[in-house]
């Protein structure tokens, strides 16, 4: 894919086929992690920041989108001079060497997605190299290509707090989404399943380390029918409300709502990657987003290899949000945007 420096107007190759080793940075701010990252050839990672704001919206329950823009404000000149300080001392790489910059373009926070997008144009203006706008989701997916050789044809299970997808990656750059949530997504059912029983925020990894303390069969949960590879997660949501309401409220068996809730969401999960599976031939099945942290999600998806599937899970720092996964798809994915007046976008387009 040929891209064009943004002063002189040089093409420069960019991707696979360029022949040449590529050094992309990317920063992601899409919300409440500001982070930046250089990525050799879309898997080799030799810079990885991350500033995460956790702390500071932990006291208000969830992310408040101005401070958070201004958190990112404030990280985002140190975290872009800490990865240049570890590409220099991981593989003696100097800001003039790198290929192309790269920038989350949306879903996300608008007010936060400026800063980080801004600062990826400007970097790629100074140093007159092209720009490379990146999806957010499209990221999340490609977080599976680092630290490995995955290659596609495999279908994707993309778990996160917006969204909940099955995606047939055909090709690096050719992704069709065959499956989604008709309501909450995975991440947003568990947020708000650890609210109403009153665990702290973030309520995802909270409520799945509580489920390792109880019973998943303790209570049975519906599983949402929904037509062919979508799914719900509202109902499932209602019937915790139903079940908390039915206990005294000093005597509520937490683990085993956690266990039993968790049990029903990655059965759910499963049995719709089972279904897309059986309606191809891939052999590889990746997990990605988020929620792609999950303790039983993954133990699930990696029970398919006893069926003959390879299957892929990021680590569980490229599972959440991470620059690393925007500059391994601004390497892969020739459907990302490079025009310098891209804008943000707060919604799936
Ligand atoms: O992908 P992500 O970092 O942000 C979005 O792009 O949405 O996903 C955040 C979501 C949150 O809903 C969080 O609660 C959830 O991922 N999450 C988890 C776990 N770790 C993060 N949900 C369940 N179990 C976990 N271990
Ligand atoms: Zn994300």
């Amino acid at each position: 894919m040929t891209k064009y420096t943004l002063f002189t107007n040089k093409p420069v190759e960019i991707g696979p086929d360029s022949g040449y080793d590529n050094y992309i940075m990317a920063i992601e701010s899409s919300c409440d992690e500001t982070a930046c990252s250089i990525v050799k050839n879309g898997r080799e990672v030799i810079a990885n920041v991350v500033a995460s704001q956790i702390k500071t919206h932990a006291q208000f329950g969830g992310v408040i989108p101005e401070i958070a823009a201004r958190e990112h404000l404030d990280a985002i000149n140190i975290i872009i001079e800490e990865a240049f300080k570890q590409a220099k001392e991981n593989a003696g790489i100097d800001p003039k060497d790198i290929t192309a910059f790269a920038g989350t373009v949306g879903p996300g926070l608008v007010g936060c997605l400026l800063v980080g997008l801004n600062a990826a144009k400007t970097l790629a203006l100074v140093y007159d190299k092209p720009f490379i706008g990146v999806n957010h989701l499209n990221a999340h997916l490609c977080g599976n290509y680092l630290d490995t050789d995955l290659k596609p044809p495999f279908m994707a299970l993309l778990v996160s707090g917006g969204h909940t997808q099955i995606i047939d990656v055909e090709s690096y750059s050719k992704q069709t989404i065959i499956g989604e949530t008709i309501d909450d997504a995975t991440g947003e059912a568990y947020d708000k399943v650890a609210r109403l029983i009153g665990l702290p925020y973030p309520g995802g990894p909270k409520l799945d380390k509580m489920a390792h303390e109880g019973n998943p069969y303790a209570f049975k949960l519906p599983e949402a029918h929904v037509d062919a590879l979508n799914f719900s997660f509202s109902g499932l949501k209602t019937a915790v409300l139903r079940l908390v309401k039915s206990f005294d409220k000093d005597n509520l068996p937490t683990a085993d709502i956690c266990a039993s809730f968790q049990e029903c969401v990655s059965s759910t999960l499963i049995h719709k990657v089972k279904k897309a599976l059986s309606n191809t031939d891939y052999k590889q099945v990746v997990i990605a987003g988020g929620v792609a942290a999950n303790s039983e999600i993954r133990k699930k998806m990696f029970d398919l290899e006893k069926e003959g599937y390879s299957v892929f899970a990021p680590p569980m720092k490229y599972c959440t949000d991470n620059a690393a996964m925007v500059a391994s798809c601004a390497y892969f994915n020739t459907n990302t945007f490079d025009d310098i007046d891209v804008e943000v976008f707060s919604r799936v387009k």
